[in-house]
């Protein structure tokens, strides 16, 4: 079975961008995972205070290939996303990006890594609101000191069905029309990988499936590296895996997520973290219920 089959199809008379053409971010990759993390540890704090947010996470990311993360709020789903790319630093472990690790970065090479490779998509969009449309997406390279491509500019734009949009200020845009600009401005610098950290969550259910719609064609069509987290089950569909997260370890990993199996695999989760914080609140010296 493929993985799209199981992403929701658009409904008749609903249009999609042509996004066929958004084909050099592919381009020029070496083999290999696009990224992986290694026995990567994060810990925020320390002593009795320290919040482990990774524990000794290893997985990696396949390019080409749209990834969904879930799991229970605070089980360290944005912090690994911004670990592995390099928005953050971790405790200890490493992170290899296009199979350089990064952990071994300075700041300044770090700056440089993220902006050359890296597209970062917010649930809050994250736009700045007196700039227009077009200013946002060019955003990136702007504050690098960079003029934008106008003619890459509009073909993303018009391939995302917002180039008639691009004159407003985010204000004067509908939800989903604001996320597009926001799916523009991570694509703008042709990154390597693609981070969208709850995408749908502030999303209606229409806008939803076309911003899942435009990044599962964009894997499709261009090869683009997507990784995502959701709460949402049908969100996780789309992709081509699914990972669930739980106290600051991977503990399920699945190829062709359907959003019944996903929702399925949530509750047992949920089953099982309220029943080892049970036990815990039974034995409190008895240390922490493995999952
Ligand atoms: N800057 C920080 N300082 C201290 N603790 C932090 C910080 N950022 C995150 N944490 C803690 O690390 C843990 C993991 O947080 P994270 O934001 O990665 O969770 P999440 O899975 O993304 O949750 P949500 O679904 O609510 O977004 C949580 O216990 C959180 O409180
Ligand atoms: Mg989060």
């Amino acid at each position: 079975m493929s993985a799209s089959t199981n992403a929701p199809t658009p409904t008749a008379g609903q249009t999609l961008p042509n996004l066929a053409s958004l084909n050099q971010s592919a381009a020029g990759m070496a083999n290999g995972p696009a990224i992986q993390a290694i026995d990567l540890v994060k810990d925020y704090g320390t002593g009795d205070f320290a919040v482990h947010a990774l524990r000794h996470v290893n997985v990696a990311f396949e390019r080409g290939r749209f990834t969904a993360i879930m799991g229970p709020s605070g089980s360290g789903k944005s912090t690994l996303m911004h670990v592995l790319s390099g928005l953050d630093c971790a405790t200890s472990g490493h992170v290899l990006f296009d199979g350089n690790d990064i952990t071994t970065f300075d700041d300044k090479q770090l700056t440089l890594m993220r902006r050359d490779n890296v597209g970062f998509i917010f649930q809050s969009f994250n736009l700045l609101p007196m700039f227009t449309a077009e200013q946002n997406i060019a955003m990136p390279l702007t504050l690098a000191g960079k003029k934008p491509d106008r003619q890459w500019l509009h073909r993303l734009a018009a391939d995302l069905g917002i180039e008639d949009r691009l004159s407003h200020r985010p204000a004067e845009l509908s939800g989903g029309q604001q996320q597009r600009v926001a799916i523009a401005r991570a694509l703008i610098t042709h990154p390597h990988v693609v981070f969208a950290d709850e995408p749908t969550g502030a999303l209606d259910s229409i806008s939803s499936a076309e911003v899942l719609g435009m990044l599962r064609r964009l894997v499709d069509e261009t090869g683009q590296t997507v990784i995502m987290v959701t709460h949402d089950a049908a969100a996780a569909a789309y992709a081509d895996r699914a990972i669930v997260f739980s106290d600051g370890r991977i503990v399920a990993d699945v190829d062709h997520p359907t959003e019944e199996g996903m929702s399925a695999l949530v509750m047992e989760q949920r089953r099982a973290t309220a029943q080892a914080a049970a036990s815990n609140a039974a034995a409190p010296n008895a240390g922490p219920a493995g999952l």
